[in-house]
């Protein structure tokens, strides 16, 4: 069977980043997601990841979903996959694929089609390469006197000559798996970096009588990896301009895309109109018609049709359709706002169900709450939900009209059609179609300030004249 090996040990050390460089995400997806996510569309399952440094954040990235080799020593590309000798030899029968865990643009159309060439010209080794007009840092395609390949050559180790030419290793490879077997058995750490380069399997298997050959990619894209914080913003806005490209082609519309980023798995539909600041995440799925921004944060949120949303940001929650919000409004968690529903500025709504056509115009927080339909909520209305300990539930019927300023404490009910008066703080459950009122009765003292403003404003005098 055909399998991959991915080579995700490396530390990354220009990056100084405190996790392995492949942990790093281009969009919402770490570069050794993109590669996995090629392999899989190629069809390419049996994978082994090679880790080394902080392994464990890849083992728990990658969930027990692949099996996984520990370099504990990084010796260098050949090393890494000598460590996934026992995967290799679990299933020798086949080809595999060896490919960078920091090279997220690999695509399964180039893995096939080297694949094709490789079988079809009965190599031991075919290499990925590509044609770079700046070649720099790359592994150079020497080429044999019948155009063939006669070796890998790093820049390290590169004479000035071998350093002009522009065809350069993606560091993605197939190998017949039994040759790669006794080919990494060959391999020796003499070269500038003292490491057991995998790129010297091509010498190797000249050597010993094997045909190498080359797979020219036009897609450059493949190529890219990245070495350090400046290759990696290269890389996220690649992506990103692809991901857009994408969204208008389908009939998105923006009016200008500084600060949109939109995740890969994001759906959106024709019409929608997406503005400057907005950032997609996760599985957000945006119907039509729709307005999004200026200055959204939505992930995992499910839009409906025709809604408008200004300075939102949005966490798994389903909004549906005809729905105004913001500015400046957090939808949190597990929350569900239905049609017509609008919501002003500086509301928080946290794990509750908004029935359709209610009105959270300002200043209002609504948590672990079930809120009939045309509700209308006064400015700085509180569901008091938490004593501490616990959390509970308000529900809210039908048409309530909910007084400026009002407190409900949870667990409490109203029911149809009720009034608060503002000011409020409602402790028990109110019947449909009642005025709850529970707060002080004013009292009025005449003058007493008089007394207090002569103290403050004139402290020389007597009190009490
Ligand atoms: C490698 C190739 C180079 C190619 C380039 C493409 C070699 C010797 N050179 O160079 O020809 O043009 O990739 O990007 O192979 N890794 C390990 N363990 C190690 C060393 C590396 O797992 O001991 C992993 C890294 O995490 C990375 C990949 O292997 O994902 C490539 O390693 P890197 O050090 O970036 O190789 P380059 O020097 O860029
Ligand atoms: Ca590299």
């Amino acid at each position: 069977m055909n399998q991959a090996v991915i080579l995700a040990g490396g530390h990354g050390k220009r990056m100084k980043a405190e996790i392995p460089k492949p942990m790093l995400e281009v969009l919402d997806v770490p570069m050794l997601g993109w590669v996995i996510r090629a392999c899989e569309k190629a069809e390419v399952s049996r994978i082994c990841v090679v880790t080394g440094y902080k392994a464990e954040f890849i083992e728990c990235y990658l969930n027990g979903a692949y099996e996984t080799a520990l370099q504990s020593e990084r010796l260098g590309t050949g090393h890494a996959v000598m460590q996934a000798e026992k995967f290799l030899k679990a299933d020798a029968e086949g080809h595999t694929l060896v490919l960078c865990g920091d090279a997220p643009f690999m695509d399964s159309d180039t893995i096939r089609a080297a694949l094709e060439l490789h079988t079809a010209q009965n190599n031991a080794v075919t290499v990925i390469t590509a044609e770079l007009a700046d070649p720099k840092g790359y592994g150079r395609i020497i080429r044999s006197e019948s155009d063939g390949i006669a070796a890998i050559v790093e820049e390290k180790d590169a004479s000035l000559a071998q350093k002009k030419i522009t065809e350069v290793n993606s560091g993605a490879y197939w190998f017949r798996t039994a040759d790669l077997l006794e080919l990494l058995g060959g391999l020796t750490p003499q070269n500038a970096q003292g490491e057991y380069y995998l790129t010297d399997t091509i010498g190797l298997a000249l050597s010993r009588g094997l045909r190498a050959g080359v797979y020219l990619t036009e897609n450059t894209d493949v190529i890219l990896g990245a070495n350090t914080r400046k290759d990696l913003l290269h890389l996220r806005e690649t992506a990103r301009r692809k991901i857009l490209d994408h969204h208008m082609e389908n009939g998105v519309d923006f009016t200008c895309i500084e600060g949109v980023v939109i995740g890969t798995e994001v759906e959106i539909e024709a019409g929608t109109v997406i503005q400057p600041g907005t950032i997609l995440k996760g599985k957000t799925k945006i119907g039509r018609g729709c307005k999004i921004g200026p200055n959204c944060l939505i992930e995992d949120t499910v839009i409906g049709e025709h809604c408008v949303l200004n300075a939102v940001q949005a966490y798994s929650s389903v909004i549906e359709n005809n729905v105004k919000i913001g500015p400046f409004v957090h939808i949190r968690p597990n929350s569900r706002i239905r049609s017509g529903v609008k919501i002003g500025d500086f509301v928080e709504v946290k794990n509750s169900v908004i029935g359709e056509q209610t009105s959270i115009a300002h200043l209002t927080y609504v948590g672990d709450s079930d809120v009939g339909r045309k509700v209308n909520f006064g400015c700085g209305t509180v569901t008091v939900n938490y004593d501490g300990i616990s959390k509970q539930r308000c529900e809210i019927g039908d048409s309530c009209f909910i007084g400026c300023n009002t407190n409900l404490i949870a667990p409490v009910k109203l029911g149809q059609g009720v009034y608060t008066a503002a000011g409020s703080t409602i402790t028990k459950d109110v019947p449909d179609y009642a005025l709850a009122v529970e707060r002080g009765t004013l009292k009025v003292k005449e003058g007493y300030s008089l007394r207090k403003l002569r103290t403050r404003l004139f402290p020389g005098e007597k009190e009490g004249k």
